[in-house]
């Protein structure tokens, strides 16, 4: 059994997160942190049946009291710049999907990972309809190379555009050479109308209640375009690549990212 910790315990993510912990029989659910709840049951916020496990608020008490082998974060980018670090000097492997820090930013926690000897693993996205959509999108820009990216989000989300988004743009550029898209005198009539801009292609973020995680990556050309599109419906969409990720993540040492590398 793999003893999991889960950081954001009581959010969207962390709660569905801690009932997929629970469900498998090869993982363990020993620790739940978050900013909020503090000495509440985790098993009454997720509803199952969990022994002895109550929401933490101080991560160090937590880290001193409890034997964690893997923390997995699902927070936000504040939350994680400042957690993160302190779980990894401790030798203790880390699965996160936090989105809003930088590749680099990133890079200097698989650093940190490294010199404890231990483990990081990172996805801007762990649904498998969304990594192939991310591949599918790379592929056919060698092709189509105008290309624009609307994603969808619920209204609860904080960070824009979403890091599908930014991971999904930087694929493409891997197979794109850039270039400015649009009329070079083109201009906004309403600020932000033609979206942000990642290496001449524009990105989109919609907010609106209804959505979990969507995103539309839209390929003009000569009298056709080509939409590759994916849904996360629910939240369950990520669960089998978080508990992959717990499974796999310290068959290594140091930072490796994105689902398709450890498929
Ligand atoms: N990689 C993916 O596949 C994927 C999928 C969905 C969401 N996300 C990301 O996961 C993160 C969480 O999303 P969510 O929808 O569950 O958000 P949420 O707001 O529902 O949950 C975040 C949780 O973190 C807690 N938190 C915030 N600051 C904290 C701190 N300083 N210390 C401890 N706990 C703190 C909050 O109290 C909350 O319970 C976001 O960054 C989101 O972009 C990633």
């Amino acid at each position: 059994m793999i003893r999991v910790g889960v950081m954001g315990a009581c959010g969207r993510m962390g709660r569905e997160i801690c009932r997929t912990v629970v469900d498998d029989p090869e993982l363990e659910l020993v620790a739940a942190f978050d900013r909020e709840y503090q000495g509440m049951e985790i098993g009454a916020l997720i509803g199952r049946p969990v022994e002895g496990v109550l929401v933490e608020t101080n991560l160090e008490k937590l880290l001193a009291e409890t034997e964690v082998d893997v923390m997995i974060d699902f927070t936000v980018a504040d939350a994680m710049r400042a957690n993160v670090p302190q779980v990894l000097k401790k030798g203790i492997a880390v699965v996160t999907g936090t989105t809003g820090l930088s590749a680099e930013e990133r890079a200097e926690m698989g650093k940190l990972a490294e010199e404890n000897n231990t483990s990081m693993f990172h996805a801007a996205n762990y649904a498998i309809g969304a990594v192939l959509m991310m591949k599918f999108a790379a592929e056919a820009a060698k092709y189509m190379p105008h290309v624009e990216v609307i994603e969808l989000h619920h209204d609860k989300k904080l960070d824009a555009p979403s890091g599908t988004a930014v991971t999904t743009l930087a694929k493409i550029a891997e197979n794109r050479t850039a270039f400015k898209q649009g009329m070079a005198d083109e201009y906004e009539k309403i600020e932000g109308a033609r979206g942000g801009e990642y290496e001449g292609m524009r990105v989109h973020s919609v907010r609106l209640p209804g959505f979990v995680a969507s995103q539309e990556v839209i390929f003009g050309g000569l009298g056709q375009t080509l939409t590759i599109r994916h849904d996360s419906l629910s939240r369950e969409s990520f669960m089998p690549g978080i508990a992959l990720a717990a499974k796999k993540v310290r068959s290594w040492t140091g930072l490796v990212e994105d689902l398709e590398n450890i498929l």
